[in-house]
């Protein structure tokens, strides 16, 4: 079963209360080695692709070739596009038979995005597409889309409306994570989690994963943060591997040998995260 729809993911790890990674890959070398590490840790996985990388790639290049590498896997595997505030951009990858998308209208008023996001759900229902939802700006840009600073709370009832009215498949609470490397400690409202889960039972997904601690992923995705999202750390290690490898065979000249020692390296990334998230063995 190589890919599989998001809901599927999602709920067995948000009833068993396991995460699952989702990694930003930004080429076939990175999405390759996230899929060889769930292979090698049996873990489903979530490819995640910001809007950038979809620009330079193109949504239909991407989707043929996540399901061509994830036809070899036999893991569950489903493709997701990361914040995305362009409906044209959801309607392409939509079209080109992607498995979910972020539609983030945080920075619309709250009745504005509940009535798009409520508009995208329909239609990419229509097509087995999942739709992850977002009400409060999560803070830090990212691959040139997000705000600088966190959007101010809602209160819990109107998150509820939010996700009932929507039909939303998954929701990302701003619960003082950030995207980028963290300053100094993040402030986290651990509660907040566990207000919505217990009010409305939907997946939770967490924001801004580079450079929590292992408690604190343990903690949220016991209280129902299904979806775990690893961006930062996966371009740090994709850049540092590559300069570490030149750095070190400085008169080599071989493209695959330079791609395989970074691809490895960032497989034993994403394969540390699977193990923390305890989807490790969930295949
Ligand atoms: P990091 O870049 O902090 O890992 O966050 C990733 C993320 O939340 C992508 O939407």
């Amino acid at each position: 079963m190589p890919v599989v729809p998001m809901q599927k993911i999602l709920q067995d790890a948000f009833a068993k209360r396991y995460g699952v990674g989702a990694f930003n890959i930004v080429d076939s070398v990175t999405m390759q080695a996230v899929l060889e590490a769930a292979a090698k840790m049996r873990s489903p996985v979530i490819i995640q692709v910001s809007v950038k990388t979809v620009k330079v790639m193109g949504a239909k290049v991407l989707r043929a070739m996540f399901a061509e590498m994830a036809a070899r896997f036999d893991i569950p595997a489903t493709l997701h596009l990361d914040h995305c505030p362009d409906r044209a951009v959801i309607e392409d990858c939509v079209a080109a038979g992607w498995d979910s998308v972020l539609f983030d209208a945080s920075l619309l008023s709250y009745e504005e995005n509940l009535k798009q996001t409520r508009e995208v759900v329909e239609l990419a229902h229509r097509h087995g597409v999942a739709v992850e939802g977002e009400l409060e700006a999560i803070h830090g840009v990212e691959d040139g889309v997000g705000s600088e600073s966190e959007g101010a709370a809602v209160a819990l009832e109107d998150a509820v409306r939010f996700i009932r009215e929507t039909k939303l498949d998954s929701f990302a609470p701003a619960i003082g994570t950030a995207h980028g490397v963290y300053k100094g400690e993040p402030k986290i409202n651990f509660e907040r989690v566990s207000e919505i889960v217990a009010a409305e039972p939907v997946p939770i997904v967490l924001h801004g994963g580079t450079g929590l601690s292992d408690v604190v992923f343990r903690d949220l995705i016991a209280r129902g943060a299904a979806k775990v999202n690893i961006s930062t750390q996966l371009k740090i290690t994709f850049c540092d591997g590559l300069r570490g490898y030149l750095e070190t065979h400085a008169s080599e000249h071989d493209p695959l040998k330079l791609l395989n020692a970074v691809r490895g390296d960032v497989t034993e990334m994403a394969a540390g995260y699977m193990k923390i998230f305890g989807s490790e063995g969930r295949a």
